[in-house]
């Protein structure tokens, strides 16, 4: 063996030693039961170190088990998280995200006020620097999101007294700029976002009452001739089991399609709570039934609240773990699923503290540590 082999093989025998301790060290830390994942880290990437070294494999392929995202890749898995620009700034973060996520969409910067808050301004600045971070790190790109109810994201431009006829044209103008921008650099967009009522038929929005049900399909087909490689979503929360508001979303992509609509994919929030979520197998039907429609479905947002979990932190941890795991075990089981974002993946910044209160929803602790639920997630990924 040569000088220079024998030094690569200390230098990744000794790599593995490392990531195995700090695998284990954070195991250990949280004192639950995932002491065997770090374990079998340390044993198949010393196995592949050896393998590597016989073969002389000059390639260095990263073992499935290293990150979430080298487990996604290996099976052919867009897994993202949403992010902002101020947060890339910051070194740990930016180094975790493009070391676990392949796959990023802003958690503000691409909508309506936030992009074109004026008739004639444009504001591309945050959007351009959250894609260029996903080109420079290899990841894909989805965009979210174009045409949203929530009312202070909207402009007053847009929702003061415009006439119907012009709030068409401007949903046009303001799809076809943003869309066409980005042509070619978004791998999917979602399309509407949320346009279904909690209690019935379609959110009685700013966009309904305004010019009736069809914007939801005019949107698409404007979206569909800004770009037509990119795949488009509709997007939606509370959606994502068998219940009344999952038939209320099945229905109307079903019209969709019906009317010749151009939806490539439906994506399901997923924004859940350890006490209270749907059965992961109620999941697996609801993505199997957009399959008979010819759709692909994505999970578009997922976090696990936890504060209201009875019990010690170590048990709260591990009731967020058994879901982060259970329903992405499930939906990986369906052949129309395609991919998994996380509404960010460290508790350092989560939107929810700011909606509902303190909360730790995330995979990664506030410094950057591996949670229990990081481990759910992986041993999904490698169906375990
Ligand atoms: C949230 C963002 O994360 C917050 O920063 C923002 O202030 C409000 O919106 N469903 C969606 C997302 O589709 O756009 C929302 O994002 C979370 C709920």
């Amino acid at each position: 063996m040569s000088n220079r082999s024998s030094r690569r093989e200390f230098i990744k025998y000794a790599g593995a030693l490392v990531a195995g301790v700090a695998t284990g060290a954070a195991a250990t830390y949280y004192g639950l039961r995932n002491y065997i994942p770090p374990a079998q880290t340390i044993t198949q990437t010393l196995t592949e170190s050896i393998t590597q070294t016989v073969t002389e494999t000059v390639t260095e392929i990263p073992s499935c088990t290293a990150s979430l995202r080298a487990a996604a890749e290996n099976r052919g898995l867009l897994i993202g998280s949403e992010t902002a620009p101020a947060e890339l700034s910051n070194s740990r973060y930016a180094n975790t995200l493009a070391r676990e996520f392949n796959y990023l969409t802003p958690g503000v910067d691409m909508k309506w006020i936030r992009v074109h808050p004026s008739e004639n301004e444009w504001y591309f600045a945050s959007a351009d620097r959250i894609v260029k971070f996903a080109s420079d790190h290899q990841m894909k790109m989805k965009g979210h999101c174009l045409i949203w109810h929530y009312p202070s994201e909207l402009p007053s431009y847009l929702t003061y007294a415009m006439p119907a006829e012009e709030v068409r044209k401007a949903i046009e103008n303001h799809i076809t700029t943003l869309v066409g921008r980005y042509r070619g650099k978004i791998h999917a967009w979602d399309v509407v976002n949320e346009a279904v009522d909690d209690n019935e038929g379609l959110r009685k929005s700013f966009f309904l009452n305004k010019l009736g049900e069809g914007y939801i399909g005019e949107a698409f087909h404007v979206a569909h001739e800004a770009d037509s490689n990119a795949l488009l979503i509709y997007n939606d929360y509370g959606a994502e089991g068998l219940c009344d508001k999952s038939d209320r979303v099945y229905s109307l992509v079903k019209k969709l399609i019906g009317d010749g609509v151009p939806i490539d994919e439906v994506g399901l929030q997923m924004h859940l709570s350890a006490w209270n979520y749907p059965k992961p197998e109620d999941v697996a039907a609801n993505v199997r039934r957009l399959a008979q429609l010819g759709l692909k479905v994505n999970i578009s947002e997922m976090d696990v609240e936890i504060k209201k979990v009875p019990g010690e932190l170590p048990e709260r941890l591990e009731a967020q773990r058994r879901v982060y795991h259970d329903v992405i075990a499930a939906c990986l089981k369906e052949r129309n699923f395609t991919d998994i974002t996380f509404w960010g993946f460290t508790d350092a910044y989560s939107w929810i503290d700011k909606f509902y209160g303190p909360d730790d929803p995330l995979l990664f602790d506030e410094e950057y540590q591996p949670k229990p639920a990081y481990w759910g997630v992986l041993d999904a990924l490698l169906d375990k």
